[in-house]
């Protein structure tokens, strides 16, 4: 396959888990919806060779995982061909970490797609260390499927949900969610949160008067500044702008009750650049009852 090919399929993760599979079935229709091709991927740990192991029994187990791969594997594709028979499908079975595969390998992807659990961690666990991986370092858009709980399928109904705090990233997850949008047929909701944290908390000891009603109308210019091309380019698209005086986590989270999707940038405008996912993206990854779309500005 050409790099350029590789650029435009999907890729989701399967580990043999329920949340995997719900997974597999978000991308299999995302792949119909944009014409693209799907591959299932699925990273294989395979016991290092001891010298207190017997090669007999290491071979044993050696082909056991790789085998079980491939039927996690064909079961995924059985649900893919069945949801959308009209898509390429690929099977991949790699050798290695899963995190460090995937991150690798969205190099060359248009999107991906992992479930919010798979078959490790532990009970009550929110969200597994893959998929916290691909959204804090993968290097296209990743979506985790989430929906109330990791047995649960997504909700299907409902707009796209896209946060926006101004920032560059935050400008990436605009585009991808008027894609989203466009693509599914239905509303989009732009969310612009602001807090008066630094003004209430921080300052509420000093003796400031401040004009809430214009704080207000400036970030509502923001937001519907920040919507104008995009508004022009997308007229299939009807938007709804939601400004709130709210934290950025619990006013998204409101919002996501009745959404199919969410849409968010990978950081905001926050201080701590080091960091691969902003406090905001990674609280949504965790408590979201719909999948989570992270997105970070095009490299290539
Ligand atoms: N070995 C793998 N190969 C391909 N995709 C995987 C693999 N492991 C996990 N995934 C993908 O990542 C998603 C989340 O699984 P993840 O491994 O992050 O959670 P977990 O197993 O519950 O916790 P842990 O962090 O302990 O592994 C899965 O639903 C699947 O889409
Ligand atoms: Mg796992």
């Amino acid at each position: 396959m050409t790099d350029t090919a590789a650029h435009h399929q999907i890729i989701v993760g399967v580990d043999g888990s329920v949340s995997a599979l719900h997974a597999v079935r978000w991308a299999a229709r995302e792949a119909a919806r944009r014409h693209l091709p799907l591959r299932l991927y699925h990273a294989c740990v395979l016991p290092p060779a001891a010298p207190h192991v017997a090669k007999e029994s290491r071979e044993g187990v050696v082909e056991g995982l790789i085998e079980q791969g491939h039927e996690w594997l064909r079961a995924a594709e059985w649900e893919a061909r069945d949801l959308a028979p009209a898509i390429e499908v690929h099977r991949e079975l790699r050798v290695g970490t899963a995190s460090a595969l995937l991150i690798e390998q969205s190099r060359h992807a248009r999107l991906v797609v992992l479930g919010s659990r798979g078959l490790g961690g532990f009970e009550g666990m929110l969200v597994g260390s893959v998929s916290v991986a691909l959204a804090a370092h993968g290097h296209c858009p990743v979506v985790v499927v989430r929906g109330h709980t990791p047995q649960d399928p997504p909700p299907e109904g409902g707009p796209v949900l896209v946060g926006v705090d101004g920032s560059p990233v935050s400008d990436a997850a605009v585009a991808f969610a008027f894609e989203e949008a466009s693509l599914r047929e239905v509303g989009l909701v732009a969310v612009h949160t602001w807090t008066d944290m630094s003004v209430g908390e921080t300052w509420s000891v000093l003796p400031f008067d401040i004009d809430y009603d214009a704080v207000a109308e400036d970030e509502r210019r923001l937001l519907a500044e920040r919507m104008t091309g995009w508004r022009e380019k997308y007229p299939d698209v009807t938007v709804r702008e939601v400004v709130l005086r709210d934290r950025p986590v619990r006013g998204l989270l409101k919002e996501a009750e009745s959404a199919q999707l969410i849409v968010v940038g990978s950081r905001g405008r926050g201080a701590m650049t080091g960091m691969g996912l902003g406090s905001t993206s990674q609280a949504l990854l965790h408590h979201s009852v719909c999948p989570v779309a992270v997105v970070r500005p095009a490299v290539r």
